[in-house]
Formats: structure tokens, C-alpha cells, sequence
């Protein structure tokens, strides 16, 4: 174990910083030898990853307590405590794997913890635990070109060989399921799970190097029919949806990132809550019942909650951010996927700017989620064939939905989400019924010019 201490200067150099979660905050007090109430030391680290290693990680202890305390590291190492002294710390990792990077702070009332766990890959410490980006690496590339965020592709189990195959590690590094991990595929009869198609996405994706965002435990859209007429008691309902949670998240726990949780409650036009079944059975209150089932059964993963049209409808976006903020108090949500289902006109870059800047300014992770770009928005049905002008139209919103991304803090910064891979597979097609040319890659999986825009507004 290599364990330098440097100077606060150092600083400077760092990129990137993260703040550990800090657990056991009971501050039960006890009498120090004066008789005087003594509480516990909160402790509390930031961490950064070294710009010059990127296998060394710059810890800082940021405790602030009152009286006599001792901090003391343990690096996730399986090594033993190492007290810690004035300034920085940087640790050095070589070896691929996960570490649980841990402060604990004593007084006489007892100790406080904070932990960060930490990936490692084999370009060094995972930027953001984003595992498999390389920013230092092939900038010819989509996941290569980002900078501290992941590329992610929209994925079917059947769609995991050959070209698509290919396609997948060359740029992405970040799979959602395109329908294979909602609860009709996954729970299609009452005590009967199947889970055959998402465990080979997430096989597929663990074996290379790949994250996994699961999508979507809740969604009006794919809820299996025997949920939908569910013959049982409210309160069996609820049991049934928290068994169906807990069951999902305890297979995939430590595989799956991220969850969205529940997706697109909010009801167009009104902007209330969607009338769902789940809405009817648990109350008002369902999507916070369904976070807290996510929150028991994993306390590490992220949870997201995902809609669309987020940037242009005002309305819509403050009825999500009122969702988000009440999950936020209750500590049930890391973050916000915007679904990006656009078109080469619109919405604008103010009107993306904005629900970013909302999701920063609350400290959340920015998901731009399944993004594709309409060519043909206006629904013509005569036109055979992408014309070189819209083209070029769609490629410079590609490009510059990329650069709003790049943009965001580094700390916000999560996955940035193509629906898909080729254009004759988009969702849109059946979806709108008219021709159009959504995505990256042709039928014939060649790049588009969309690809080379994407490129070079990651660079
Ligand atoms: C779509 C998939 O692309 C289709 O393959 C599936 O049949 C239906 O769902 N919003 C979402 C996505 O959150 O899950 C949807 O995906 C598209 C709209």
C-alpha cells in the first residue's frame, strides 16, 4: 500500500470531487471527564482521482467536530487502519474491483462512519464509478470521446451478437433494456418471475465493462394484465409490489447502477398524476412507497425517475421537479432522466438547458435518456429516404445535445442514452407510423453523419 501525504496545494490538480455519504449520524451525547455532554463526531471525506495516476485516489478528510477526535482510514483494502494526518491522502489501487473506502471518526460519546465505494477498472479508478470510459483513450470513439459520463444504448437480448455486438463495445458503455426489464416481461403471472432475457443483457453488459441502468420497474405502459386486474385486497397489492421490487433489486444488486423506478406517472396535459392501477390501489403516495421498497432492498443503487417531453413543457417539468423534490427530502432519489424523444427542430438548447440546471441545482444526477432525433417530425408520409440537408440538420442537433451534456458539473454527470442503434429498429417507426431516420447507424449499421456530429460534440 502506497500512502503519500501531500500538501493541500495539490489540490489544484485534482479533478473531480465527490462528497462520502456518512452513515451512523445517531448523535446519542455521554459525560466527558468534566461532566460536560460529549456527541459524536460526524465524520465526513471528500475524494478525487489523481490527474497525473489515474489508479491513485486523493482523499481528504473534511470532518469538522468540536473537542478531541481521532480519524482513522480504512482504504477498502483488507489492509489495516491507518490513523490520518493533516492534509491529503492518495491511495493507490491497481487491481480491477470494487473497494469500500471508509473514515471512522471516534470521540468518547463513540464513532460516526462515512463510506464511498469505489470502482476500479483497467484504466484506473472509474471516473463518477463509471467503469469502461476512457477519456484518456480512443477519442474516435463515443464512449472514449466522453468526458466523466457514460454512453449508454437502448438493448434487446436478442440484439447481443455480431454487428450489434461490435457496435456496442466499440462506443457504448452503458446498456438500458429497450422493454426486457419492465414487469410484463419480468413478472408475467402472479409468483412466477422471468428474468431470462434481463439477465443476459446484464451478463452481456458485466462482461464488458459495461454499466447497466435498469428500466423500469413501474411503468403504466407495460404493466402485465393480471396486475392490471388484480383480484386481491389493496394491501395485497402493495405486498405484491413490494415483493416484486425487492425480489428484482436483490437479484441485480451490485450488477444494476441505476434503477428508474417509476416512469412517466405524470399525465399529459393535466399534469396531475397518472390514474394508473398503482395510483388507484396503494394512494397518492404509491411512487414514495415505491422508492422506499427500491431504498430497503438496495441502499446503494441509484434511483432515478424518468419521463419525457421534460424540456419544453413547462408545466410538466415542475410537476416532475415537485415529485423529485418530495422524493429528495425523504433521501429516495439520486437522480432525473429526461427522455430525450426529439426532433432536429426542436426543443431548443434553452429549453434542454433547462432541465438540467433544475436537476443540478438539486444536487441530482442528469440521465439524458433515450435519445433520438426525429428527421421527419412533420409525418410525411411520401419521403423514401433521409435527404442530405435534414441529414445534416439532425447531426447538428446531435452535436448539440452533446455539448449541453459535456457542459453539465462533473458531479451531476451520469449517462447521456441513444434509443437504439439503427434506424429501421427505432421504437418511433411503429410508435408515429411514418418513415423516419432517428438514430446513429443506418439499417446497414453504417455510422451516420448524426454519428459524427455526436462525435465531435463529446470531443
Ligand atoms: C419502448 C420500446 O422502445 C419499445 O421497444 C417497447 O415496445 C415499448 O417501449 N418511453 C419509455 C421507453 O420509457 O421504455 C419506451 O420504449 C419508449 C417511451
Amino acid at each position: 500500500m502506497k500512502t503519500i501525504k501531500i500538501a493541500k496545494l495539490l489540490a489544484l490538480f485534482m479533478i473531480v470531487v465527490f462528497y462520502a455519504c456518512s452513515s451512523d449520524d445517531t448523535d446519542e451525547g455521554g459525560p466527558d471527564e468534566g461532566g460536560n455532554t460529549v456527541t459524536k463526531v460526524q465524520a465526513a471525506f471528500k475524494y478525487s482521482i489523481s490527474e497525473s495516476n489515474p489508479n491513485i485516489l486523493v482523499l481528504e478528510n473534511t470532518t469538522q467536530g468540536e473537542g478531541e477526535y481521532k480519524s482513522e482510514w480504512d482504504f477498502g483494502k483488507g489492509e489495516a487502519f491507518v490513523v490520518d494526518q493533516p492534509g491529503l491522502d492518495m491511495v493507490e489501487y491497481d487491481n480491477a474491483g470494487e473497494y469500500r473506502v471508509r473514515l471512522i471518526v471516534t470521540n468518547s460519546a463513540g464513532f460516526t462512519i462515512a463510506e464511498e465505494v469505489i470502482k476500479v477498472d483497467s484504466n484506473g479508478i472509474c471516473l463518477n464509478n463509471i467503469c469502461g470510459s476512457d477519456p484518456g483513450g480512443d477519442v474516435a470513439s463515443l464512449k472514449g470521446a466522453a468526458n466523466g459520463f457514460a454512453i449508454g444504448t437502448a438493448v434487446q437480448a436478442g440484439r447481443l451478437s455480431g454487428k450489434y455486438d461490435e457496435i456496442m463495445r466499440a462506443d457504448f458503455n452503458n446498456l438500458t433494456a429497450e422493454y426486457q426489464m419492465k414487469m410484463n416481461i419480468m413478472y408475467p403471472s402472479q409468483g412466477n418471475y422471468d428474468f431470462g432475457p434481463a439477465d443476459e443483457i446484464v451478463n452481456y453488459g458485466l462482461s464488458n465493462d459495461m454499466n447497466i441502468h435498469g428500466h423500469a420497474l413501474i411503468w403504466h405502459n407495460a404493466t402485465p394484465d393480471w396486475v392490471e386486474n388484480f383480484s386481491g385486497t389493496d394491501a395485497e397489492f402493495e405486498a405484491m409490489v413490494e415483493d416484486y421490487i425487492t425480489t428484482t433489486l436483490t437479484r441485480y444488486k451490485g450488477k444494476v447502477r441505476s434503477w428508474d423506478v417509476v416512469n412517466e406517472a405524470i399525465e399529459d396535459g393535466s399534469n396531475e398524476l397518472r390514474n394508473s392501477v398503482f395510483r388507484q390501489k396503494m394512494g397518492d403516495n404509491y411512487i414514495e412507497k415505491c422508492y422506499q421498497f427500491a431504498r430497503n432492498a438496495d441502499p446503494d443503487v441509484l434511483l432515478f425517475y424518468n419521463d419525457y417531453n421534460l424540456t419544453f413543457d413547462t408545466g410538466k417539468q415542475a410537476a416532475m421537479f415537485a415529485i423529485v423534490d418530495n422524493l429528495k427530502a425523504q433521501g429516495l432519489i439520486d437522480g432525473v432522466g429526461a427522455q430525450m424523444h426529439i426532433s432536429y427542430n426542436g426543443p431548443t438548447k434553452e429549453q434542454i438547458q433547462s432541465v438540467v440546471d433544475g436537476t443540478v441545482s438539486r444536487g441530482l444526477l442528469m440521465h439524458f435518456a433515450e435519445l433520438d432525433i426525429r428527421a421527419n417530425p412533420e409525418g410525411d408520409t411520401n419521403v423514401s429516404a433521409l435527404s442530405s440537408q435534414r441529414a445534416i440538420a439532425q447531426s447538428d442537433k446531435f452535436k448539440e445535445v452533446a455539448e449541453i451534456y459535456d457542459a453539465i458539473p462533473q458531479a451531476n454527470k451520469f449517462a447521456l442514452t441513444i434509443w437504439g442503434i439503427k434506424d429501421d429498429e427505432s421504437w418511433l417507426l411503429d410508435f408515429w407510423g411514418v418513415p423516419d431516420w432517428p438514430l446513429l447507424f443506418d439499417a446497414s449499421f453504417n455510422p451516420k453523419e448524426a454519428r459524427q456530429g455526436f462525435l465531435e460534440g463529446l470531443q
